[in-house]
């Protein structure tokens, strides 16, 4: 299960690589990346561990203010993107390293902060991935996670996550609020912080992203269309924008001390 799962997630992302930092995706927003920025207590002589890093987009977003970013991720595309994104933008204090999120490959307590953005609703199981940024976080020090989160109704979470998934076979399942603060409880984390905002995302780049085939687009096209139309909620949140069909995502960062 997990082999076959990694391979889709290398598979998607080997693909999806360059098209990361295109303008206009809300994955690239600057306005985005600094709202989860401005809720970490970065200091200038810190070590970050950016995890499930991608093209390392908040590691870049977070490296002027510290003294050390590594990125690690799972995917050699993202991580050569990365590096070129990061050269081009003259940012030296970034390293790029591949690795597991289940099994990073650093010793414990290693890291001032622990970051990863829109990461755990790729991974089968979100709490290993969590209980090993809190072995390698310093004890005193912040772990931040910032994730799409599902619907609180059960129904709607799962039609959320079908249509998520119909377009991105690598998407597993968004955590509800109330689940990524009872896995961070777990993990042992205190202090917990949470910020939520909701993102308007254009169907057609989001679908573009994962170059999702003509059958796909119908059913989700079909399906948020039936929703603006009265018919079956879809958990999407649809809405139209001039011509454009628009729908809705929840992102929250959680903050918290080890
Ligand atoms: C949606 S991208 C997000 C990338 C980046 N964090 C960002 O905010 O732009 C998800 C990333 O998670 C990585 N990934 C998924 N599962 C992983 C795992 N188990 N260990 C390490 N990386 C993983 C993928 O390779 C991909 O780069």
């Amino acid at each position: 299960m997990t082999e076959t799962h990694d391979d889709e997630i290398r598979k998607q992302f080997s693909r999806q690589a360059v098209y990361f930092n295109e303008e206009g995706r809300t994955l690239s927003s600057a306005e985005y990346l600094q709202w989860v920025v401005g809720c970490l207590n970065l200091k200038p002589d810190f070590v970050v561990l950016d995890v499930a890093a991608g093209t390392g987009h908040l590691g870049r977003a977070i490296a002027p203010r510290v003294q050390r970013v590594i990125a690690v991720d799972m995917t050699p595309e993202m991580l050569r993107q990365g590096i070129g994104e990061a050269a081009r933008a003259g940012i030296n204090n970034i390293v790029f390293e591949q690795g597991r999120a289940e099994k990073l490959p650093y010793f414990n307590d290693s890291f001032d902060m622990v970051v990863t953005r829109l990461s755990l609703h790729h991974f089968t199981d979100p709490h290993p991935a969590i209980r090993e940024m809190m072995r390698v976080c310093r004890p005193g020090k912040q772990m931040g996670i910032m994730d799409m989160v599902s619907p609180d109704d059960p129904i709607l979470a799962a039609r959320y996550n079908r249509l998520e998934r119909l377009r991105d076979p690598s998407h597993t399942r968004c955590l509800t609020i109330a689940e990524l603060r009872m896995a961070l409880k777990d993990s042992g984390l205190t202090k917990v912080e949470m910020a939520s905002r909701n993102i308007e995302v254009n169907l057609n780049s989001w679908m573009d992203l994962t170059g999702a085939d003509a059958e796909v687009r119908r059913i989700i096209q079909e399906e948020l269309t039936g929703e603006l139309e009265g018919k079956h909620i879809t958990g999407m949140r649809p809405f139209r924008r001039d011509s454009q069909l628009m729908f809705t995502q929840t992102w929250t960062t959680a903050v918290g001390v080890k």
